[in-house]
């Protein structure tokens, strides 16, 4: 058994993107990240100070506009129009889960696709649906790079994505399907789970539920990604995965933390990048 290691990966992919970054200043553009809170959830301010400390260490500037819980859907829409006009301006990044009386679907349509570093906005999607070049969601996106890196091919594998949200598993499966793999993607109400995921060379895991994969729903020598984030009952943050009883059983498998996390940024710092080199265009 190997572990994926993400925290290592992440950081060679952070010096890399400092490269970059400090390479697109000497042509006058600073590569600049907007991240837009509303509200005071614990977890995503946990992301969002975690985000802008990230984007500083590769070379990337940042702008967080943190909103009141109160803030009506016409002030948020009104700062998005402002930050898509704004020239310096490369990435948008609004942190979901907003609050309710806020239409995340309408949020995610008015950023401009040119900045949706997310890869949320239905432009993207569709690209990505497509096979064609655009921004890809950043935890997916990482997924991909991590197997790349520890040169897993995926041509051929018999995928099973547990997940299917917009954020994680779709793009998930997209991404599988366009690198050649066979892809099943199944949900926490999923009947006979394990009948699925006993099949999969590949497994990614992404419910927010913990210990929902375990050793008897996995065979031996699979690949085991997974993306939950979780927090015990000590208080510790924990995965999707029985990791104690089912890293025995794989031939590559992430921890939690220090797997599918910290790529998730990097990849978030990646589509950044990518979008402040078409301004020197
Ligand atoms: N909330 C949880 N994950 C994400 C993410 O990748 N992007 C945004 N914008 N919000 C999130």
């Amino acid at each position: 058994m190997q572990l994926l290691d993400g925290k290592a990966l992440s950081e060679t992919i952070k010096n890399e993107l400092k490269n970059e970054s400090d390479a697109l200043r000497q042509k006058g553009v600073i590569p600049c990240l907007a991240v837009i809170l509303v509200g005071d959830d614990p977890a995503s301010q946990t992301y969002v100070n975690s985000k802008e400390k990230s984007a500083h260490t590769s070379g990337i500037a940042s702008i967080v506009k943190r909103l009141p819980a109160h803030t009506s859907e016409t002030e948020l829409l009104n700062l998005i129009d402002a930050l898509n006009n704004d020239t310096s301006v490369d990435g948008i990044l609004v942190q979901l889960p907003v609050p309710k009386h806020i239409d995340s679907a309408k949020i995610i349509e008015a950023i401009d696709p040119k900045k949706d570093v997310d890869g949320f906005h239905p432009f993207n999607v569709g690209r990505l649906m497509a096979g064609l070049d655009g921004f890809v969601p950043c935890t997916p996106f990482g997924v991909m790079k991590l197997l790349e890196a520890y040169n897993i091919n995926v041509r051929g594998m018999d995928a099973c994505v547990v997940g299917a949200s917009n954020i994680v598993g779709k793009p998930m499966m997209n991404l599988l399907l366009n690198a050649s793999a066979t892809v099943e993607i199944c949900r926490s109400s999923t009947k006979n789970l394990k009948e699925h995921t006993l099949r999969a060379d590949l497994i990614v895991v992404g419910v927010g539920k913990i210990n929902l994969l375990t050793a008897d729903m996995v065979k031996e020598g699979a690949i085991v990604i997974d993306v939950g984030i979780n927090r015990n009952a000590e208080g510790k943050i924990v995965g999707d995965v029985d990791f104690a009883n089912v890293a025995p059983k794989c031939s590559y498998i992430t921890p939690v933390p220090g797997g599918v996390g910290p790529m998730t940024i990097a990849m978030l710092l990646a589509n950044t990048v990518k979008s402040a080199k078409q301004r020197v265009l």
